[in-house]
């Protein structure tokens, strides 16, 4: 292995048993040696062949089934390869999917220490270091109930405060994170920066293709056991958007595309219908607003709805693709439909970008005076559209709705909709422009000597 590597995987597969009916298993180990076969073979890795250098941060994107757990497991150790061999070098922290780890009978306390010694650590060094995973933790006296009692996002917060202050030299996280809230991801993700600061190897999985390009160094495609393509985080997101967007029929052909990396046939294979980046595919270097569909919001407030009601709020690219992942200084639409139940008189419509602390970035609202606008019969539908230029700095916001009339003597919210849409935008190196907004300052520097 390469001085510089810290993680070598060479010709790894897995294959798991897989039994039509549960006493299938039970029959085959009955039959005369064990010689009957009542299974078949599942092949959840294939050849696997991956070199990870040491302080690269690493991002694994692939459909549901593709693999990706089944890696890193045996990354880990928790899981044999049926073939080939993994070299790690370091200490190695973890944070698998729900269910690996902890010792659900355990308190919490017992697992961290648990934990923590099969992570290398001696007594005296988790002691030392047992204040700084229970704040990161903060999930207060149920540190001392057994693991079992804990919900979910509980059970994650330990798992990572341990993980994390462990110091690793080689930290593997599995989609686990998304569990959190979003604060608590946020101060995840800037732990994760810290320690690949300090030089470690990250390896991570995540559905958020927003995540994977703002933090990885490479990214890696996973699909059917078998890694696609490895490269540059935004060409390896884009390729897998284009895949799993594919219509049906063209699928295979693009995926052979990836494999082989043959550009003219994914370029050719491109349709606007797709909605994938087209051109990040020919011209890597240039950005191109895509969506990902797990950039959702958690929860949706709906307020009053005295009438009308908001619907379908998204942004689109100026011809009409959907996106949220947004490029710096480009414009959008932004539209949503109001379906009226009751005839509503000077009715109008607005909009409001908030980051993800809720401050208030920008907003909008149509004219009350338009004549259309005066009186609106009960039944129709109202399709509002802002043009919006994007000149937020990168970072998730959050886009509001609402629809305002006249009830009587006063204006009164119809129906209003916070958070119902949320975006990103992406980060780009040619963006000079700091804190939240573009404000298009020109600097300029002259020598007096
Ligand atoms: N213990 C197991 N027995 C049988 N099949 C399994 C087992 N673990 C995983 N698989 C299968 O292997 C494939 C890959 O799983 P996984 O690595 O969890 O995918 P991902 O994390 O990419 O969603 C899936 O089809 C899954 O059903
Ligand atoms: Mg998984």
């Amino acid at each position: 292995m390469s001085s510089d590597a810290a993680v070598k995987i060479c010709g790894v597969g897995k294959v798991f048993p897989i039994y039509a009916k549960p006493h299938h298993r039970l029959l085959e180990m009955l039959s005369p040696r064990g010689m009957e076969r009542f299974r078949s073979d599942f092949h959840a890795l294939k050849g696997i062949d991956l070199e990870i250098r040491k302080g690269h941060t690493v991002g694994i994107v692939g459909r549901n089934g593709s693999g990706k757990s089944t890696l890193l497991q045996i990354i880990c150790g928790t899981l044999a390869p049926t073939t080939g061999s993994v070299e790690v070098v370091g200490r190695l922290a973890a944070l698998l999917e729900l269910g690996a780890g902890f010792n659900p009978e355990f308190t919490g306390l017992e697992n961290v220490y648990l934990n923590a010694t099969i992570l290398g650590l001696g007594r005296s060094e988790i002691e030392q270091r047992l204040d700084d995973i229970l704040s990161f933790a903060d999930i207060g006296n149920f540190i001392n109930q057994p693991v079992k009692n804990y919900s979910s996002g509980m059970y994650v917060r330990l798992a990572f405060a341990v993980a994390i202050n462990v110091t690793p030299e080689v930290l593997v996280v599995d989609e686990a994170l998304s569990v959190g809230d979003e604060a608590f991801q946020r101060k995840c993700f800037s732990r994760i920066e810290k320690i690949r600061e300090a030089g470690a190897t990250v390896l991570f999985v995540s559905h958020s293709a927003g995540t994977v390009v703002d933090l990885c160094d490479q990214a890696i495609l996973l699909d059917g056991g078998e890694l696609l393509m490895q490269g540059a985080p935004k060409r390896v997101v884009s390729l897998y958007q284009k895949l799993i967007y594919a219509p049906t029929e063209q699928q295979l052909e693009i995926r052979e595309a990836i494999r082989s990396d043959t550009e003219s046939v994914i370029a050719a294979q491109t349709t606007e219908s797709t909605a994938v980046p087209e051109k990040a595919v020919k011209e890597s270097t240039k950005l191109e607003a895509w969506y990902d569909p797990h950039l959702l919001p958690a929860s949706v407030i709906a307020y009053q709805d005295r009438g009308a009601t908001i619907e379908d709020a998204h942004l689109s690219t100026l011809n009409g693709r959907r996106v949220n992942m947004l490029v710096h200084g480009e414009e959008y639409l932004y539209t949503y439909k109001v379906k009226t139940r009751r005839t509503l008189s000077r009715v109008r419509c607005g909009m409001m970008i908030r980051t993800t602390t809720g401050i208030e970035v920008g907003g909008a609202a149509t004219d009350p005076a338009m004549p259309q606008m005066q009186l609106v019969s009960a039944d129709a539908t109202i399709e509002v559209c802002f043009r919006i230029r994007c000149l937020l700095n990168p970072g998730t916001y959050f886009l509001n709705a609402g629809c305002l009339a006249d009830t009587g003597a006063m204006e009164e919210y119809i129906d209003r909709r916070v958070d119902v849409a949320m975006f990103r935008v992406m980060p780009d190196h040619a963006i000079r422009a700091t804190a939240l907004v573009d404000l298009v300052i020109d600097d300029s520097i002259e020598w007096r000597t």
